[in-house]
């Protein structure tokens, strides 16, 4: 049984689409039953490609009209064959069947100070948390990293809003950002024990700025991320899952997770963040040929190390040195 968000789906439909960087879709949806969409939260959109159900997860840029427009921004990936695609195809005028506001990423109030990590499309979780903080008169400082300012989406908008708050790292101008660095002026700062970092981008900048907030002692709690934008260390390729208990092998095509391979196939399993955050979805790894990407923020690096379990929503694997599809063994508990 998967536990999903209690949000009630609606119809939307879309009333601007364009492209706002290479690669970048920014997509304004009017929908039906309007509800303020609070800094940090997503809507789960509801898609049919490649002849399957699939549902995305999209951080809501900003919230008009008392919720009535929502813009999402959606970022093509080069392996998609399904939800980026369907939402890149999207159109003025056609339909959709999104949620409402769904919080994942709520934004403290009362922080001495914040400090904002967008890497890449992970800047869409927060677009509105900055601009929430520039109200409330906050002390806040907002580094944007890009592989090129080519495929940052909201930069100029960004710098327009916040002026010199905004710090950018390009790695194409070989101005690529320094955690230990970042971290470690937070940790050397007068309210470090008060200063909140908010992140969301690649899965490696936020395992390095875990690492690097531990190193520090600084408080866990103020350590706050979403996990929408994240990539893995590899690109993500078809591999095989192999059930014993239900003697059952599913593929897991590049474009859908362990998890929506293994309920499209009718093999139930526990779920909720669908993110990587919760730990619901938990498996054991029996045998791995191959590579796995664990892809997850819930197991620690040692856990990820020691290889016993794995995410069913966020982690994958990749062909090994044999270059033969990668299986994975595991048991459901
Ligand atoms: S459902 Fe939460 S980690 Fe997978």
């Amino acid at each position: 049984m998967a536990a999903r968000s209690q949000a009630r789906w609606q119809r939307g439909h879309v009333v601007e689409a364009e492209l706002v960087a290479e690669g970048v879709r920014r997509i304004v949806l009017e929908v039906e039953h309007p509800e303020h969409a609070a800094p940090g939260t997503h809507v789960d959109v509801a898609l049919t490609a490649q002849g399957r159900q699939q549902t995305r997860s999209y951080s809501v840029v900003r919230s008009e009209g008392g919720g009535r427009r929502l813009t999402l921004s959606v970022q093509l990936s080069p392996a998609s064959r399904g939800g980026s695609q369907a939402m890149h195809a999207l159109a003025v005028g056609d339909e959709l069947t999104v949620t409402g506001p769904v919080q994942s990423f709520p934004l403290a109030v009362g922080a001495g100070r914040y400090v904002l990590v967008a890497g890449g499309i992970g800047v869409t979780a927060l677009v509105a948390m900055a601009s929430a903080l520039r109200r409330r008169g906050a002390d806040y400082e907002l580094v944007l990293l890009g592989r090129s300012r080519r495929v940052m989406a909201y930069l100029d908008e960004l710098s327009a809003e916040h002026g010199d708050r905004v710090r950018v790292h390009v790695d194409d101008e070989g101005t690529p950002l320094s955690v230990p660095d970042l971290v470690g002026e937070i940790a050397a700062g007068s309210n470090a024990a008060t200063t909140e970092l908010y992140m969301c981008g690649p899965i490696g900048l936020m395992d390095a700025i875990r690492s690097s907030w531990t190193d520090h002692a600084l408080p866990p709690t103020n350590l706050r991320f979403e996990t929408f934008g994240s990539s893995g260390r590899f690109g993500a390729e078809e591999f095989l899952v192999r059930l014993p208990q239900l003697d059952r092998d599913v593929a897991v095509a590049p474009d859908t997770s362990i998890l929506d391979a293994l309920n499209a196939a009718g093999v139930e399993t526990l779920s909720d963040c669908r993110k990587g955050e919760c730990g619901l979805c938990l498996a054991k790894i029996v045998e791995v040929d191959g590579t796995l990407d664990h892809r997850d923020v819930f197991l620690s690096e040692a856990q990820k190390q020691r290889c016993t379990n794995l995410c069913l929503c966020v982690s994958r694997a990749v062909a090994g040195d044999s270059g033969d599809r990668a299986t994975v063994t595991l048991h459901l508990t």
